[in-house]
């Protein structure tokens, strides 16, 4: 059994590695302010985790939540490429600053090996797809700016101070507890609140822009693997499912899956999300190679999967199916 350190494990990709961890038997301790994450998501397992309220903007009152910890996965973070246009400095405070502290305080707490949660949004906006990780990284938002400048320092760690760092570019992850009530929520959240309530969602620009949509427990895997693969460290690994699928195809999907026969909701459309990224698709040879990683959810899976949650959650107007 091995000590797990969860920074923002009240979020979305946070609570499911805590969920699993626990499933593994082994112990965990989770750091989270509760800025967007939320006790709801840890409800079920309050009393088995060693819950931390504290802020990774702030390096002393954090130093002793690394003692004794074996694995640090490092997912605090503020999301969302439109938070970060509107409001740079807070982004940056937390995701640039406040990663700082905790590669400092993992190094100075001698841990194993931390897992940093990167982003498919360092690659920007170049023509070239797949994304591979040798490609030269151009981020075109404050967001794509402060996760990518992570990396470079969980890198630097590695090398300076002999930190153990492995960074998992994430693509668009999505599944349970991935809260939609924030102007900020990622889309498909956005798209299976609506659709539950009868509303018609919004698209932005015309909806031929595509992701790689991953289902967060291929993150969840993915994170579990990179704590122990031998030749990891100090590199960065695309966590995805190496497809891309269009807006407006995720759209048709679920409306299908929620929306009786009969009803149909019309998306309404808005002018495209400044630094918003046209396509995006990975190529995850190398996590498959170093991590044995593989995407094991398919799209369609996932969000019958995520449906099913919200569903659960909400007294929604389709909520019977
Ligand atoms: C970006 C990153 C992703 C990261 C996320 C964190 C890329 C390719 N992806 O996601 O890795 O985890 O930031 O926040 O850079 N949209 C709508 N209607 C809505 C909401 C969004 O049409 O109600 C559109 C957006 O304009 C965008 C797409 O859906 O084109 C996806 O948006 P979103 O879910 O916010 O994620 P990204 O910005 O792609």
């Amino acid at each position: 059994m091995a000590l797990y350190l969860v920074t923002g494990g009240a979020g979305f990709i946070g609570s499911a590695l805590v969920h699993e961890l626990l499933n593994r038997c082994e112990q965990v301790r989770v750091v989270d302010n509760f800025f967007t994450g939320k006790r709801e998501n840890l409800a079920d397992v309050w009393n088995r985790i060693d819950f931390r309220e504290l802020d990774i903007t702030e390096l002393e009152p954090l130093r002793p939540a690394f003692e004794s910890v074996d694995y640090v996965l490092h997912q605090a973070a503020l999301p969302s490429v439109p938070r970060s246009v509107e409001d740079p400095i807070t982004s940056n405070r937390v995701n640039i600053d406040g990663t700082l502290n905790v590669l400092v305080a993992a190094r100075d707490a001698k841990v194993k090996r931390l897992v940093y949660a990167a982003s498919s949004s360092a690659y920007g906006d170049t023509p070239t797809l797949p994304k591979h990780e040798q490609m030269l990284t151009a981020p075109i938002s404050p967001y794509g700016v402060t996760k990518l400048v992570g990396e470079l320092y969980a890198n630097v760690f590695t090398t300076v101070y002999g930190l153990e760092t492995v960074c998992l570019r994430y693509f668009n992850v999505f599944g349970p507890r991935q809260d939609p009530s924030s102007p900020y929520s990622g889309v498909l959240s956005k798209f299976i609140s609506s659709l539950l309530d009868g509303q018609a969602p919004t698209i932005y620009g015309d909806g031929q822009q595509s992701r790689d949509f991953t289902f967060v427990q291929d993150t969840v895997e993915a994170n579990l693997l990179a704590c122990k693969a031998p030749d990891a460290s100090g590199k960065t690994f695309n966590i995805a499912t190496g497809e891309r699928k269009t807006l407006l195809n995720s759209f048709q999907l679920l409306h299908r899956l929620i929306v009786p026969d009969g009803t149909r909701i019309e998306p309404e459309y808005a002018p495209a999300r400044a630094g918003d990224i046209l396509h995006s698709q990975a190529d995850i040879t190398l996590a498959r190679q170093v991590l044995g990683y593989e995407s094991k959810v398919s799209f369609e899976e996932g969000l019958r999967r995520t449906v099913e949650w919200y569903r659960s959650q909400t007294p929604a107007l389709f909520s019977a199916g």
